[in-house]
């Protein structure tokens, strides 16, 4: 099933390249730049603030040790998931104003600038810096295209995750340690939550992360083959199995948070380590705020998988590109070496809730949570991530965000956001 999942993916992404046809500008090797002497690297990513931030300087606090020739420059845009960030980058990119070196999810996002010739084949660093067996295979077949290899991943985070609240969920009489087995178990358990006198039983964002609950809802309902197959053509967006998906998304978003649009995943992250919502679904990167604000593992915050998909991984990874024309790409290769350094990917994904992308990491180095997230990677199914880059080109994944969010604002109904996903994704 990982290769299966794997392939599925591979196999779309091949078919976007037929699709484009494009040709590889020939950039090769970066002389583009302007012939300044700038040791500034400019890194683009949408690790803002907070915990994530944290994780970047920790990266770039290893770059500075192993690269002191070079100055790191933040280019990071605000906004969870690249919400704001991927559209400022592409702008950049067609007006030919590449940073340095910027953050792309592996999988079907990377492939819309291979295809797009954006980023550089960086094979020849993976023979450089000896990083061909430093990562699992399914992770380099998502970053490679023809035998070419288009960037370094710098962790893997799981997205079917949810966040809870122990105490909110004792004083409703739940037990924090007896996790729902199913979506409607878990719609029970959130009826109990409401009923106890908790206005949001579970929290969430902005439009991206009402896609990321969806996805995991998809993930729980339609079991991992099914849906794989939403994403390589085998499984009907306008079938009987998404309809039921769609119908728990309608029941779960009644119990969210109102003003769920004007927030952001940390936001909504809050609500959980506050107690003013019981439950919230997000990525593995919010155990990285829960221990930024000192909140203990078992006491202040329990997790497990969105009911449903127990031994699954929702999986996306970050990293990091060399862009056709960058202005100083020696800086912007110095800049990759450390993102597959052993000794960055340990300090970043310490920083960052994820694990190491890297095979080598001794996983003692890393959190219980971590742990546990390194013994799901290793034995569970692979799932890629809609939200994330994983499974769906942006367009796509833009159109529906597009129409998850009208839904949700009350601007169509059940009927109309499953059409909507239907031609989003293309069937
Ligand atoms: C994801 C990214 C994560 C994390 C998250 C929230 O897309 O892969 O590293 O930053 O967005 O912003």
């Amino acid at each position: 099933m990982r290769r299966i999942t794997a392939m599925a993916v591979a196999s779309a992404a091949v078919l976007a390249l037929a699709a484009c046809g494009s040709g590889n500008s020939g950039g090769g090797g970066g002389g583009g730049g302007g012939g300044g002497e700038s040791t500034d690297v400019e890194v683009f990513t949408w690790w803002a603030a907070g915990s994530e931030l944290t994780g970047l300087e920790a990266l770039e606090s290893v770059f500075a040790e192993q690269h002191p020739d070079f100055t790191f420059v933040n280019g990071a845009v605000a906004g969870g998931a690249g919400s704001a960030a991927k559209d400022l980058l592409q702008t950049r990119l067609q007006a030919g104003d590449p940073p340095d070196t910027f953050q792309a999810h592996a999988g079907a996002e990377l492939q819309d600038y291979i295809d797009a010739a954006q980023i550089e084949d960086v094979s020849d660093l993976y023979d450089e810096f000896g990083l061909t067996d430093a990562f699992p295979q399914d992770l380099i077949d998502l970053l490679t295209v023809d035998g070419a290899i288009y960037s370094v991943p710098s962790n893997i985070h799981r997205s079917n995750v949810v966040w809870a609240n122990p105490e909110v969920l004792e004083a409703a009489a739940l037990d924090p340690a007896a996790p729902p087995a199913d979506i409607d178990a878990w719609i029970e358990d959130l009826q109990t939550v409401q009923d106890s006198g908790v206005a949001t039983p579970l929290s969430v964002a902005a439009p991206w992360t009402q896609v990321h609950l969806l996805e995991t809802v998809l993930m729980a309902d339609l079991g991992a083959e099914a849906y794989v197959g939403l994403w390589d053509g085998s499984t009907d967006w306008s079938g009987a199995e998404v309809t039921g998906a769609l119908e728990h998304f309608e029941t779960l978003i009644g119990f969210t948070n109102t003003d769920r649009d004007g927030l952001d995943w940390p936001d909504a992250t809050q609500m959980v380590m506050d107690g003013t919502a019981a439950y919230n679904v997000m990525g593995d990167w919010a155990v990285a705020a829960f221990e930024e604000a000192e909140i203990e593992r078992g006491t202040g915050f329990v997790e497990f998988p969105v009911p449903g998909t127990d031994g699954t991984f929702g999986f996306l990874a970050d990293s990091f590109t060399l862009p056709v024309g960058a202005p100083n790409p020696e800086g912007a290769t110095a800049w990759l070496e450390t993102v597959g350094s052993l000794e960055g990917q340990v300090a970043f994904n310490q920083a960052k809730g994820s694990i190491p992308a890297r095979t080598d990491a001794d996983p003692a180095d890393f959190s219980e949570y971590q742990q546990s997230a390194i013994e799901s990677y290793a034995n569970d199914t692979i799932l890629p991530s809609l939200a994330h880059g994983a499974a769906a080109p942006i367009a796509v994944l833009n159109a529906i965000t597009d129409a998850v969010s009208k839904y949700t604002a009350g601007g169509s109904d059940l009927a109309t956001l499953q059409s909507e996903l239907a031609a989003a994704a293309g069937s």
